[in-house]
């Protein structure tokens, strides 16, 4: 891990040379200190956040004002790691007019170093105009959850080959707009290994297997705090609710009998 400032030409740099990239999300300061202290690349301020953050069932009701708001705390702990703002459902969808002032507010009020958005070829028109305004724009392929009314559930994409299609040539429309790299999730390592081999930027998979240039998880799943659901590609690499349920529960027992405080946290 290298202690210099990731940027956008370092992480394009980091395909070229092999070297792995390493993305998490993060919604408030103390996360972003812990992942960005931790030697994180990249955080992603995801839409995620309705779900972790806010209890909703789905990103769906997540508005650019909470993004907003996420991102300001976020980058509040961040020193070394590039930010990157999710553009939530209906922020983009709307006209070109609507994307490029959104995307603008994320990296004006957020703080944002960047901005992602889910979707192919039918969003080029609005990629373009808002790297055009000198705004880094991250893809979004395969699983898009904000299209889950029109999936039906979320499940893998791409396994039936016209699918798989659809979604490799969306990565090379992507590329063509100006993204600067693709999340690619919930797809067969097949459809991810021919993306990640047929461009030049790199591909950040969740649930898309290790052929991908880099991997993203949710900060809640990563660290056992969301339990909720666990979706098959969830590795937790630690359980940090159940820890949480048996600190506070100690907490309730001392205070109930007394034991809580002594000597050592009070004033004498
Ligand atoms: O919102 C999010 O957290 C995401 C990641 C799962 C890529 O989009």
């Amino acid at each position: 891990m290298s202690g210099d400032k990731v940027t956008i030409p370092k992480v394009i740099s980091m395909k070229e040379k092999g070297e792995k990239i390493s993305m998490i999300t993060a919604y408030d300061f103390t996360g972003a200190k812990i992942v960005d202290e931790a030697g994180i690349d990249i955080i992603l301020v995801g839409d995620s956040l309705g779900m972790v953050m806010q209890g909703r069932s789905s990103t769906l009701p997540v508005t650019i004002d909470d993004v907003i708001y996420h991102t300001r705390m976020v980058k509040n702990g961040t020193k070394r790691a590039l930010v990157v703002g999710d553009m939530p459902f209906m922020s983009y969808q709307v006209s070109v007019e609507e994307a490029v002032k959104n995307a603008g507010r994320l990296i004006q009020e957020g703080g944002a170093e960047a901005v992602k958005l889910e979707g192919g070829r039918e969003f080029v028109d609005r990629i373009k105009a808002i790297v055009s305004c000198g705004i880094p724009v991250m893809g979004h392929l395969g699983l898009t959850p904000q299209s889950i009314n029109i999936f039906g559930g979320y499940r893998v994409r791409g396994r039936k080959q016209e699918e798989a299609k659809r979604i490799i040539e969306d990565a090379k429309y992507l590329q063509e707009a100006g993204v600067f790299s693709i999340v690619l999730e919930a797809m067969p390592l097949s459809v991810a290994k021919e993306i990640t081999e047929s461009v030049s930027i790199p591909t950040i998979g969740i649930g898309a297997s290790k052929l991908c240039d880099g991997q993203v998880l949710v900060f809640h799943d990563l660290l056992g705090l969301f339990e909720e659901f666990k979706p098959k590609f969830v590795k937790r690499y630690a359980h940090l609710k159940q820890d949480a349920v048996r600190a506070v529960r100690q907490y309730i027992d001392e205070v109930k009998k007394g034991i809580f405080p002594d000597e050592e946290h009070s004033y004498l």
